[in-house]
C-alpha cells in the first residue's frame, strides 16, 4: 500500500528524493551507514568526528531550511573509524511552519542515501523528578502529542507501531554509560509543537501520562523513520526542569548553553556506543 511514495511526494509537492540524494552524492555523500540528527545545542558533536563533506541546507536542492538560532543547518558526511554518517547539524521544527513531510524530508534521504540505523538528539525539559539540569536520557519510547503523525499525506495510513526504540542500541549505550561512570537516565519522552513552553497544567498532563520529558521535535523524524523499518535510538538532554508551578523562566538561548555543557559526556557515550556496534 505504501511503495509509490515517490509519486506521492511529487503531488504533495515535496521534492523528488532521487534529485536531492544524486545531488548529495556528487557532493561525497557516500554509503553512510547512519544518519544522525543534532538537535538543539548538540551542533558541535559533529566537530569531533573526521569531517568529509559539509554542505549548507539552503544549497541542497529539496531541503527545508532551519531558521532557528543554535541550528547551524548543516548537512555533513563524517566517521568515526569505519563507521560514516550522515549528519544533520540542525533539525527543522514543525513550530517553524514546517509541515510534517518537509520536517521528515532529510530522514527519506538518509535512508535513500544508505543509512539504516538513526540517532536522534534533542534538548527536552525534564518531566520526571527524580531527573536533574544536564542529565542525558536514553529514549526508550514516546508519546506523541504533536499531531499529524505519521505524515498523512506520505506515510502509510495502517501504519502500527510496535516498539520504536531499538533494545539492543539502548543496552549498548546503557552498557557505555557504565563503563565510563556516567549516569544516563532512560525514560518516555512527548512532544509537543512549540514554541511556548508548557503550561503547569501541561506539565501536570505529561506527568500522568508517564512522560519523563518533553520537546518539540524528533517524534516526526522517529515515526518516518520506523515506517522505514530503520534502527532507532536517541539521547535527550534535560536542559530544564519543567517546574509547572510558576512561569517558566526557561529561554531557547539558556536550553542551548546547557546542553553544550554536556556535549563532552554525550561525546563520550556516542563514541562509545559507535565502536561498539560497529556498524
Ligand atoms: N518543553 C518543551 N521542549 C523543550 C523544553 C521544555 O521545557 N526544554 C527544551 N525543549
Amino acid at each position: 500500500m505504501w511503495i509509490d511514495v515517490q509519486t506521492k511526494m511529487e503531488e504533495t509537492q515535496i521534492p523528488s528524493t532521487t534529485i536531492t540524494t544524486d545531488f548529495l552524492r556528487d557532493m561525497g555523500f557516500c554509503q553512510p551507514s547512519m544518519g544522525m540528527i543534532l538537535g538543539t545545542g548538540f551542533g558541535r558533536f559533529s566537530e569531533m568526528l573526521e569531517v568529509e563533506a559539509r554542505v549548507k541546507y539552503n544549497d541542497i536542492p529539496g531541503f527545508p531550511v532551519s531558521t532557528v538560532a543554535e541550528h547551524a543547518g548543516y548537512l555533513v558526511s563524517a566517521r568515526h573509524g569505519k563507521t560514516r554518517l550522515v549528519i544533520m547539524q540542525g533539525r527543522i521544527h514543525r513550530y517553524e511552519g514546517y509541515s510534517p513531510e518537509q520536517v521528515t524530508f532529510p530522514v527519506r534521504i538518509m535512508h535513500q542515501l544508505g543509512a539504516r540505523t538513526l540517532f536522534v538528539t534533542n534538548a527536552a525539559g525534564g518531566l520526571n523528578r527524580f531527573f536533574q539540569v544536564g542529565d542525558l536520557m536514553s529514549i526508550v519510547d514516546h508519546i506523541d502529542m504533536m499531531g499529524g503523525d505519521p505524515p498523512p499525506s506520505i506515510g502509510p495510513p495502517d501504519f502500527r507501531s510496535g516498539p520504536v526504540y531499538d533494545e539492543e542500541l539502548r543496552i549498548v549505550l546503557a552498557d557505555v554509560a557504565a563503563k565510563s561512570g556516567m549516569t544516563l537516565r532512560s525514560g518516555v519522552l512527548s512532544s509537543m509543537l512549540g514554541p511556548s513552553f508548557e503550561t503547569p497544567a501541561e506539565i501536570a498532563m505529561l506527568r500522568r501520562f508517564g512522560a519523563d520529558a518533553v520537546s518539540m521535535s524528533t517524534v516526526p523524524e522517529v515515526v518516518v523513520a520506523s515506517q522505514l523499518n530503520m534502527r532507532i535510538a536517541g539521547v535527550s538532554c534535560i536542559s530544564n526542569m519543567c517546574v509547572g508551578d510558576e512561569p517558566s523562566p526557561i529561554k531557547h538561548e539558556d536550553v542551548a548553553v546547557v546542553v553544550n555543557d554536556a556535549i563532552d559526556r554525550f561525546s563520550l557515550l556516542m563514541t562509545g556506543m559507535l565502536e561498539e556496534i560497529n556498524l
